[in-house]
Order: C-alpha cells, then structure tokens, then sequence
C-alpha cells in the first residue's frame, strides 16, 4: 500500500525522524543507544570523571545549537564528550552518598515502551489501559500498606502517582490542609476560610524532609504554623511531646491540620513510632502523613516489614519506587486510606476531564496535567521479577549499613556517629574537616560520598542503595576517606 504521509507533506523534513514514519530507524536509534549505555555500564571505572565545572561548562556552552550534526551517530558521539564521559554513576561501587539507586533493566525496557508511545495518563482518551495498571499498582502499593482496598470494606484507598516524594509531600499535606478547614467551618470554629487559615498547624520535626517545610510555606502557611515536635535519642517523634504540642495548640485555639511522621528519615532512617502516633492522631482528630519516601521500601522486605508496623493506621502515605524500589527516576505515590480524601484536590477542564464524566480521568486528583505512565516500569519490574526480589534487594542494602558502620567502629581516626536505622551511614573524621574530605574524594573522582549535619555538627555521610556492594568494596571508600583525611592534615602542617 501506497504510504501517503511522505507525500501529504514533502517538505515536512521533521516527518522522517518522528515515531512511525520509519520503524527501521527508530530500531536503530535504541541500538545505537543501547550500545552506548553498554559500553559506559561496562567500562565506568569510577563514579565520575575529575573534570572541573569550568571545563564541562566551557564544552558545553562550545555545541552550536544553531549547527544540527544532521546524524545521530554524531549527536551520540558528541554526547559522549559532553555527558556520558562525565556523568555520575550511581552503579559505582565508590558511590555512596545520596539516595540514588542502580535500576532494573525490566524497569529500563518499560521507558523505552512508555518513551516510545509516549502516553499521557491524565484523561481516559489518551490513556486506556495505561490509567487502568497505575489503578492497579496504587490498589497494590495500598494492599501493601495495609490500606483496605476491597469493595467491601466500605472504604477504599486510593492515590495517584507523582514525579517524587516533594510532589507527594505536597499533595497529603494539601488534602490535609482542606479537611482541617471544610470541618472548622462546618462545625463553625472559625467563620470564615482566610480565619481558619490563620490558625492552621502542621506538626513535624527537625528531621522530617525539607519538602514538608516548602509544602507548608507553598500552601500559604508561614513558618509559625509548622510546629516542630521533640525527638528522642534516635531521631524519633516523641510521644509525649507530640501530645503536648497538640494539646497546647488546641489551648490556644490553634486548628492542627497534619502530623508528618517518617519511616526512614533522610539522613538517619529513622522510623518514627507509628502505632503511638496514630493513636494520638485519632484521638485529636488529626490527619496522619507518613512520609515513607525512603522507608517505603520494607514494605516488600522479607526480613524488616514488621520496621513499618502501624502504616496503615496512617491517613496518608508517600512512597518512593524511585528510590528502594530500584525504579528510574520520576517514580513515586501518594495513597490515601480514604480515597474521598482525593476529592479535596479535585479540578476539572472542560477539555480533558469534565465534572461528573463517566471516565476514569486521572487529571482528576493530580496536581500535574500531562503526565508521563511513571507506573509502566514498576509493572513491568513487578511481572518480571516480583517484589521480594526488591524487598531482598533493599534488605541488602541495610545490612551492609550495618557491615559499615563495624567497619568505621574498627578505625582509630573515625567516630561512628549513630548505629543505623536503615541504609544510611553517619560518622564523622576525628581530626580533618569532613567537607574537606568530601571535596577531596570528589575532586579526585575516585569516590562520592555525602555531608549533613548531626548534632549540629558537619558529619560524613553514606547512603547505601546498591545491594552489589560489598563489604570489600566499603573497605575500599573506607581506605579513601582515611587517606584524604591524612592528606589534608599532612598538608596542614
Ligand atoms: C524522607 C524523604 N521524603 C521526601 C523526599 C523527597 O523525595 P523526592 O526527591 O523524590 O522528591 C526524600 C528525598 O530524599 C526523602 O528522603
């Protein structure tokens, strides 16, 4: 049959290079590509490379943008010069610092299917049976919480999948802000929606993730409104204290609106107590968020799910896959054990998603419009290898926590800061400047590994979410920052 879509519009230089005009080439392309990711998994023999920001930026503002190669064997080799001989790799044994983790493959052939259709999830016409599997996934993940998800049980969960646990930090803590002001008005505490305003709070703590902070400030609430509530020796929500707060805004006639819990805060894994927490939440009427970006992952372990007990007495739940779940960044949920919760974040356009359409529009409870199908690659990880292959993956990662802090324990010159609550390392050098050891190892490129604060203190940091580590392999960064520490107090004297 005659193809009359070259001939409809010669002049159309684009049309040969767009998907379905020429199938051959686009299996090329991903050949080209799949070589080129190959050949850089392989040979990356360090996490980096020790060009400098100059030099990479002067490359880079060095491409003519205005001179296209015309081939993309060209664009691809220029590429290499650019990115692929200087990019971070996470697969790196000697990177250690942030929560980065190396992907399943499963979950990288879903990309190129969902890149390659590219489907928009947001109304039901432009996405099908794609709308209908991240329903079942957020059935899953709920099913996984806890969460009731059967017909029967009069109510169910449900959520949306969002770019990461900012957005979905941002979404409970939106929902939570509209349930405290429909019931303040309903039940008349404050007369109008701008007084109740004023006497919202969120309560969370010194160690809950910035993003509840900017949701906070986004979401018109000025930093008074975000009461932090005392720790314990851990890093954990206190009880007591969170009773005390809540008791004494409610003494001032403040309307608390959220209580941010974590399972498994940033820097020290901290899983707040959630079965105490809940109780307290539902006796002061309060919506439960837990923050389980990082955490979330012992939902599938096989041998910590019992670290997430009380989960699902939660209002709320974030959950990253892009994080322990091995998945490729953008790839998070927000869920909801109510899904009439969703309904405070309701939004229609007549072009896409009408109120009261009969479709399955997922533009109805998502705070973006077009969306990419994030839940694509968590299917298809799921259908290939299962979640306790996952589960056993993350669990890995904490044990070798736990492998490294001993390791540390073992070192004259270092101090183990904090045992381990989850996959992340706290220690500090005794004599050098940890920042100077961090930038160091950087600059070296032979090593990554992170700074925060603990105690106040600059401390150095490990986040371990590879499970191909090893213990020789932690030896080795180990041997680093023990060498870049006796560097720069030799170069002191
Ligand atoms: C506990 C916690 N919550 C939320 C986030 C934010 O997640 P994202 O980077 O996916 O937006 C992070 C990121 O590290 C996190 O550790």
């Amino acid at each position: 049959m005659l193809d009359t879509r070259e001939q409809a519009t010669p002049t159309g230089t684009l049309n040969p290079h767009l998907v379905g005009a020429d199938t051959g080439r686009l299996q090329s392309a991903l050949a080209m590509a799949s070589e080129l990711c190959a050949e850089y998994l392989r040979e990356a023999d360090r996490p980096r490379s020790p060009r400098s920001r100059p030099e990479l930026g002067f490359q880079i503002d060095s491409v003519d943008l205005a001179q296209p190669t015309g081939d993309l064997g060209q664009a691809l080799q220029e590429l290499r010069e650019v990115w692929l001989d200087h990019a971070v790799w996470y697969h790196h044994p000697n990177y250690i610092a942030h929560l980065n983790c190396p992907v399943t493959v499963p979950a990288i052939a879903a990309e190129v299917l969902a890149t390659t259709v590219n489907t928009a999830v947001e109304s039901w016409d432009q996405a099908t049976s794609a709308a209908l599997i991240e329903k079942r996934l957020l059935r899953w993940t709920a099913a996984q919480i806890g969460f009731p998800t059967g017909v029967r049980s009069g109510t169910n969960a449900d959520g949306v999948f969002t770019s990461g646990g900012t957005q979905s930090n941002l979404q409970a803590l939106l929902v939570a802000r509209e349930k405290a002001i429909k019931r303040a008005l309903s039940e008349e505490t404050a007369p109008s929606r701008s007084q109740v305003f004023s006497k919202l709070r969120f309560f969370a703590t010194g160690n809950t993730h910035y993003s509840v902070a900017r949701a906070a400030h986004l979401l018109g609430l000025d930093e008074s409104a975000l009461v932090k509530v005392d720790q314990d020796e851990r890093g954990r929500i206190d009880p007591n204290k969170l009773e005390q707060a809540l008791r004494e805004a409610e003494h001032q006639g403040d309307l608390p609106a959220v209580v941010v819990a974590t399972a498994g805060t940033t820097d020290r894994g901290a899983i707040d107590p959630l079965p105490e927490i809940a109780e307290i939440c539902s006796r002061h009427r309060v919506h439960l968020h837990v923050d389980a970006a990082y955490g979330g992952a012992l939902l599938v372990s096989p041998a910590r799910r019992n670290w997430l007990v009380g989960i699902h007495l939660a209002d709320s739940v974030t959950v990253d896959f892009h994080k322990g779940f091995f998945q490729p960044v953008a790839c998070s949920a927000i869920i909801f054990r109510n899904a009439t919760d969703l309904t405070h974040v309701n939004w229609f356009a007549d072009y896409l998603n009408p109120e009261f359409s009969e479709r399955l529009n997922l533009a109805d409870v998502s705070l973006q419009t077009t969306r990419r199908f994030d839940a694509l690659k968590l299917w298809v990880t799921l259908r290939t290898l299962g979640a306790e292959c996952l589960g056993e993956a993350f669990d890995r990662c904490c044990d070798l926590a736990q492998n490294a802090a001993e390791q540390i324990r073992a070192q004259d010159c270092l101090e183990l800061l904090d045992e381990p609550q989850l996959s992340t390392v706290l220690f500090s050098h005794r004599a050098a400047g940890n920042l100077a050891i961090r930038d160091r190892l950087f600059d070296s490129a032979e090593v990554i590994i992170a700074t925060t604060t603990f105690r106040g203190q600059t401390c150095l940091k490990f986040t371990m979410l590879d499970p191909q580590m090893t213990p020789e392999s932690i030896a080795t960064v180990i041997d680093h920052v023990i060498t870049a520490g006796a560097d720069i107090l030799e170069e002191q004297h």
